[in-house]
């Protein structure tokens, strides 16, 4: 067996609606680490899937007047969905593993019954409050302000029969693992686990694992009306989908433990806590590593969708290019803590690394090589002694590029490419060819050496990115003239292995220059847009709790008014005055701050409601005897509102009751 084995995972995805930069951005380094380990020359099993069971996609589905089969389908496998974004974004995954997936279902009602079996599920009463987005139960004590710690939303009250995972009898072993090995990074995340889940007030509190109240989820085979809580079942996937308890795939002693599970934070409690003790339940071996990511939040705030603040990756990659956006995300943050992104940096670190760095570098080589050159060096190319500063630094790259990969930390990884990049573009700058080459006789051989040298820095750097930016690395090899012999890892170590001879050749720009405020402004405007479009199409204001009494409403006096007079109110962007006939003989005058909905001319002649027995006010200096009623609702976010009109057959004065 070649024991150069690596497997590493993805969360798997709920598609409950569409997948935003924030997931392309975990899927993304998964890709990265998997590239990267490919090109080690390990045999590399890269998982990803989608997590299709729960309460959440039930209810979408019922929305949508869908089954929730249906539902799950459409966001995966239909265009635009899932399996089209990883197309897109160039993801290399080995497998795909759906929740749905028979093999998968049949599986974890073999491994439920073997817990309970061997005595670690059992069946009890559920009592507490369940955050239905997140799918979590949360005792009292667990919830901040009443609401759910993970999202900050309303949790609602649950109470059911249901099975427990006696989750308590690991608490020690599952202790030890955080505390005494590298199981979870960043360290920074152990802590707060141990604290807040194992050595908090009550200790570990055994999982709820089975729920009654909807359908969608695996059936518990020997207890009709119980499906298997969404998490018990999703977190298998990652043993499932390589043969464990099914026929389907035979990988599971190959490949398991995993080498790596990346997650977000917020998901590091159910991966760190509950997925070792339900391994340690089933007498199985625990995954090398978890590493808890941050989140991508979107100029300083939460993505949501109900925000409407959602980055499409389909947008970006369509305006960028899919590598431009890769990179963008790898390059930009710390892999371990939450990133800022803000349509800004991404266009600054497009036209800064890529455009001016190391387009720029394959650029002035590639159309040097051949302008001085025909494409084509001399065969001297030696310059070692006068030129040790930046071979030195290419020979050494690949080790400390390794370095930092190994730790998963991609944005050191690329500074340590882009030291060298912007090193070698440094040279160009103090050899200046274009002076050399004015006198081909005396500098030919100089002028040839340092294009060489050139060439072998940017192919070293095209290696080592070929992880992160697997297209435009392609390119850069076609263009230097490297064939794939030079191409491997090996040969990332090496100096000097780019043969003498190969034909080198000025491409397409890798990367266009971006104008910075144009395209702000256009970004701005297109996302303006989606905000809108995602906002709900009616919005009606929400109702009174507090009943009144049948006396009070009476009190009120509604009566129909007819408008004799309207006009602006002076120096006051809102008000509209009013003179009104309300059937007593005298005119009554009212002020409304509707100017932005009417103007006063279409009004006059209109008979309205108005309550007439508010006690007078003053605006802007004048009396208002009352108020005009009108009805308000919010359509796409904006604010209508329409005043209450009467039939003409209503007399002025006439009351409404
Ligand atoms: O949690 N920035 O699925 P999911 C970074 N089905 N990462 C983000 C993010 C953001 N703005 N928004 C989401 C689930 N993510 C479960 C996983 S695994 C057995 C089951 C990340 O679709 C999030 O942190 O809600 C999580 O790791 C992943 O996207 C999937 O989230």
């Amino acid at each position: 067996m070649n024991d150069k084995r690596f497997y590493i995972t993805t969360p798997i995805y709920y598609p409950s609606g569409k997948l935003h930069i924030g997931h392309a951005y975990c899927t993304v380094a998964t890709d990265a680490m998997a590239r990267y380990k490919r090109l080690c020359g390990y045999d590399v099993m890269f998982l990803t899937g989608t997590d299709e069971h729960g309460q959440k996609i039930e209810d979408k589905a019922k929305e949508a007047g869908v089954t929730p089969q249906a539902f799950v389908d459409n966001i995966v496998a239909a265009p635009g969905g899932v399996l089209d974004l990883w197309k897109l974004m160039n993801i290399s995954y080995d497998r795909f593993i759906r929740t749905t997936d028979e093999y998968h279902v049949a599986a974890i009602q073999k491994i439920f019954k073997q817990m309970y079996d061997n005595g670690d599920i059992y069946k009890g009463s559920y009592k507490g409050k369940y955050c239905k987005p997140c799918e979590s139960f949360w005792t009292e004590s667990q919830l901040v302000d009443g609401k759910c710690p993970d999202c900050g939303r309303e949790v609602m009250d649950a109470e059911e029969e249901a099975y427990f995972f006696r989750a308590s009898k690991y608490a020690d072993r599952v202790r030890d693992l955080l505390l005494n090995t590298d199981f979870l990074e960043p360290k920074s995340r152990v802590h707060e686990m141990v604290n807040n889940f194992i050595d908090c007030e009550g200790g570990l509190q055994d999982l709820c694992v089975s729920r009654t109240s909807f359908t969608w989820g695996v059936p518990v085979d020997f207890d009709p009306g119980h499906v298997v809580y969404v998490w018990l079942d999703a977190l298998f996937n990652y043993m499932t989908a390589l043969g464990y308890q099914n026929d389907k795939y035979n990988d599971l002693e190959k490949f398991w433990p995993a080498d790596a599970h990346f997650v977000g934070k917020e998901i590091v409690r159910f991966h760190a806590i509950y997925w070792p003790a339900f391994l340690m339940s089933m007498g199985l071996p625990l995954p090398k590593k978890l590493y808890g990511h941050g989140w991508l939040n979107f100029n300083g705030d939460k993505m949501s969708k109900s925000k409407g603040n959602v980055v499409d990756p389909h947008l970006l990659s369509q305006r960028y290019g899919v590598d431009a956006l890769r990179f963008f995300l790898l390059r930009s943050f710390p892999f371990g803590s939450d990133g800022n992104f803000t349509n800004e940096l991404l266009i600054q670190t497009i036209n800064n690394d890529l455009a001016n760095d190391l387009g720029n570098l394959v650029s002035r080589t590639t159309a040097m090589a051949e302008k001085y050159f025909g494409g084509v060096l001399p065969e001297e190319k030696w310059a070692e002694g006068r030129d040790g500063e930046l071979t030195d630094m290419v020979k050494g790259l690949r080790a400390r590029y390794e370095a930092q990969m190994e730790k998963f930390q991609f944005q050191n990884a690329l500074e340590e490419i882009f030291k060298v990049i912007q090193r070698a573009n440094k040279y160009i700058d103090e050899n200046a060819p274009w002076v050399l080459a004015r006198e081909m006789e005396a500098n030919g051989a100089r002028l040839a050496a340092v294009l060489y040298n050139l060439l072998e820095a940017v192919r070293v750097c095209a290696v080592l990115l070929t992880p992160f930016m697997p297209e435009s690395c392609g390119k850069i090899f076609a263009q230097i003239g490297a064939d794939q012999s030079v191409q491997d890892w090996d040969s990332a170590a090496r100096w000097g292995v780019l043969p003498a001879g190969v034909s080198v050749s000025k491409g397409e720009t890798l990367f266009p220059r971006i104008d910075l405020d144009k395209e702000l402004a256009e970004l701005e405007r297109i996302q303006e847009e989606a905000q809108k479009a995602a906002l709900p199409e009616l919005e009606v204001e929400p109702f009174l709790e507090e009943p009144v009494d049948f006396d009070t409403f009476c009190k009120s006096d509604f009566r129909a008014v007819k408008v004799k007079a309207c006009e602006n109110v002076k120096k006051s962007a809102k008000l509209l005055k009013f003179t009104l006939d309300d059937g007593s003989g005298t005119d009554r005058q009212i002020l409304s701050g509707i100017a932005m909905y009417y103007k006063p001319e279409e009004l006059v002649g209109k008979t309205l409601v108005a309550i007439v027995n508010l006690p007078p006010r003053k605006m802007m200096g004048q009396e208002s005897q009352g108020m005009l009623i009108s009805a308000v609702h919010t359509e796409k976010g904006e604010e209508r509102l329409h005043l209450l009109m009467v039939d003409d057959a209503i007399p002025a004065g006439a009351k409404l009751c």
